[in-house]
């Protein structure tokens, strides 16, 4: 968690380093800090709470200095109080250092480095870093660089550094330890950050360092090495990203942007993965492209998929998905868990990691367990490991032999939206393509589910234009409610669930997704005429089921707000508020009925007066188990 910056060159380093954190207070918001260089001193400025805490203290204070480092903190070790903020400091406050990550075995260090007089400020791990530098530096002054690479091979975790020192003025040093890391190259002026948004503004070139990766930044350039010193030659990439991608164009939310841009994630999708041509699509070969080699397809037998979260959901209507249309037994765990408790080690298992960031700390340490259980194993056993991220370029990237990349765009809004669109439309890809590979339904079916896939983009504008009027009414009765509950069934069962962690999320208010049929063993007792109850009632299979379900809740007194196509007989009776969607195949509907849930909770949210892009306690990606 947490979000890094840091800049070196000719412009002054302070704008520059608020303008980054801005870009990446997605990654947290307890606190945020700079420590620049200036007349051979650190100036460190640290500030509780949002940036524009920090803002306003530094207006105090304005520096010319050309060098600095940033940090917005989501806290994991010490409260979020100002004296754990970073920048951290050693004793005689000449090293500063920011750290996205966590530094495991920081107890033993931080004992060690005060029976040898550093004094410590903060509660945090991060504190460890500046004293071991320092206290390497004392011993053999030869170059920052060196210092700061000996002292990382005393740290464990996973962790992304950026280090100043006042007895090295000329030189920023950032090193990547399973934690993003990012450097932009400009004209004379080098930056780097956790994420790319942060430094888009003024330079499109990037180099993303690896693991195992340090780099010494200069006003001159850039030189990276390996943790062992040696010198790796790295060229910097193109970004495919313009800084107007990370402005709220016109809309009041990054949320309520990202909720809009649901259309086109679909096109883009359809695009990529899809091959045009509708003769080619009722061939016998697949009709789907998602560059995955040949020898991926061969002797799959079952499915096991890990994720958090929205991507958990995700990966719910993707079971669906893959277990009714290519026929594979498919089961969906939470990250966190499975690490913990894997399922048996069975043969000709496809293991998927879904994550948007691509840097969820469970996710990927479920993906890194499970490579490792299966390596020396007999061929049957081997790890095939598939990833769908929004972020190709991200730590999953390097891990996974195999990536859907979903096409979200960037997302910065905290609450998953559109890019769990793209991953509902990634796993639609993936599960036609199995289905085309192993003949498991018709082309003519395969094809058909195309043509209705090449129709939800006009479907999901129409559901927008209907639903924001109508759900900000709804917004405006029931902002003071307390508890809601959200019934779906089937391949809506997971958006059901959605719909309830989108409405805690941003709202805070308490709410839960059943699946419909499930009420009557328990939940149900939760209903009275204070707990509304959202069902998804779409046609087709468990619609009737579930109207009845609605009707059991609807005896209870509950209010019932129905997201469904159908306006009369007895689901225009039952219902006392309706959120319209249109009528799309049931397979497909899970894409058109999440928006409405989207809209209620991002106005109920807003009507409450909450901070919607930024909700207290959450990040948006997850780098700590
Ligand atoms: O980046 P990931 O998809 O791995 O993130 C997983 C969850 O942390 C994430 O979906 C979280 O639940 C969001 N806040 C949902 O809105």
């Amino acid at each position: 968690m947490c979000g890094i910056v840091g800049y070196i060159g000719t412009q002054a380093a302070t704008e520059i380093l608020l303008a980054g954190l801005e870009k990446l207070e997605y990654r947290g918001y307890d606190s945020a800090g700079i420590a620049t260089i200036w007349e051979g001193d650190v100036q460190c400025v640290r500030a509780k709470g949002k940036l524009h805490n920090l803002r306003s203290k530094l207006e105090q204070l304005e520096t010319p200095a050309q060098i600095g480092i940033g940090h917005t903190r989501w806290a994991t070790h010490g409260k979020p109080e100002e004296y754990n903020a970073h920048p951290h400091l050693d004793t005689a406050m000449r090293v500063a250092v920011v750290q996205n990550g966590i530094i495991e075995n920081y107890r033993e260090l931080r004992e060690d480095l005060k029976s040898k007089g550093h004094q410590f400020r903060s509660e945090t791990d991060t504190e460890v870093i500046p004293h071991l530098i320092a206290e390497i530096i004392k011993k053999s002054p030869s170059s920052l660089l060196d210092a700061v690479r000996q002292a990382v091979s005393h740290l464990e975790g996973a962790f992304a550094l950026a280090v100043i020192s006042a007895d090295y003025p000329d030189e920023l040093i950032v090193v990547r330890q399973q934690a993003p890391l990012v450097i932009g190259f400009g004209q004379g002026e080098f930056f780097c950050a956790s994420d790319t948004p942060a430094i888009v503004a003024y330079t499109r070139a990037v180099l993303p360092l690896d693991n195992g990766e340090i780099a010494r930044l200069t006003p001159l350039g850039v030189e990276v090495y390996n943790f062992a010193g040696d010198r790796l030659k790295k060229q910097p990439r193109l970004l495919n990203l313009n800084p107007t991608m990370v402005e709220k164009q016109g809309f009041k939310h990054f949320m309520l942007k990202e909720i809009y841009e649901q259309p086109g994630v679909v096109r883009a999708s359809l695009e990529a993965y899809f091959n045009n041509d509708a003769n080619a699509a009722r061939s016998s070969q697949s009709p789907i492209n998602l560059g995955l080699p040949e020898s991926f397809y061969a002797d799959i037998e079952q499915i096991q998929i890990v994720a958090c979260g929205t991507s958990w959901h995700a990966a719910l209507v993707g079971k669906y998905l893959l277990e009714q249309l290519a026929g594979i037994s498919t089961q969906v765990h939470y990250a966190s868990e499975y690490r913990y408790a894997p399922s048996p080690l069975m043969a000709n298992t496809l293991i998927i990691g879904v994550t948007q960031s691509g840097e969820t700390a469970d996710t990927l340490a479920a993906l890194a367990m499970e490579k490792e259980r299966r390596q020396g194993k007999e061929a049957k056993y081997q790890a095939r490991l598939l990833g769908i991220t929004n972020r190709p370029e991200s730590s999953l990237g390097h891990l996974v032999p195999h990536i859907i990349n979903t096409l979200a765009g960037i997302e910065i809004g905290v609450a998953a939206t559109k890019t769990f669109v793209a991953q509902l439309m990634a796993f639609y890809a993936l599960a036609l393509d199995l289905a085309a590979h192993r003949q498991s339904i018709s082309p003519d079916k395969i094809a058909d589910i195309i043509e209705g896939l090449r129709q939800i983009p006009k479907e999901i504008e129409a559901t927008l234009e209907t639903q924001e009027s109508l759900t900000e009414q709804l917004a405006h009765q029931f902002a003071e409610t307390q508890d809601f509950i959200f019934l779906g069934r089937g391949i809506n069962f997971p958006i059901a669930l959605e719909g309830a962690l989108k409405l805690k999320e941003i709202s805070y208010i308490h709410a839960e997704g059943y699946p419909a049929g499930e009420m009557k063993h328990g939940p149900i007792a939760l209903l009275d005429a204070k707990v509304p109850v959202v069902a998804i009632a779409v046609p087709g299979s468990v619609y009737e089921k579930v109207i009845s379900n609605a009707q059991e809740a609807k005896a209870r007194d509950s209010r019932l707000i129905g997201v469904t196509p159908v306006k009369d007989g007895e689901a225009g009776e039952i219902f006392n508020d309706l959120l319209p969607v249109p009528t799309v195949d049931e397979l497909l509907s899970p894409l058109v009925s999440v928006v409405p849930l989207q809209l209620l909770a991002y106005h109920i949210a807003a009507r409450r007066g909450l901070d919607v892009d930024q909700p207290r306690n959450l990040a948006k990606s997850v780098t700590v188990e």
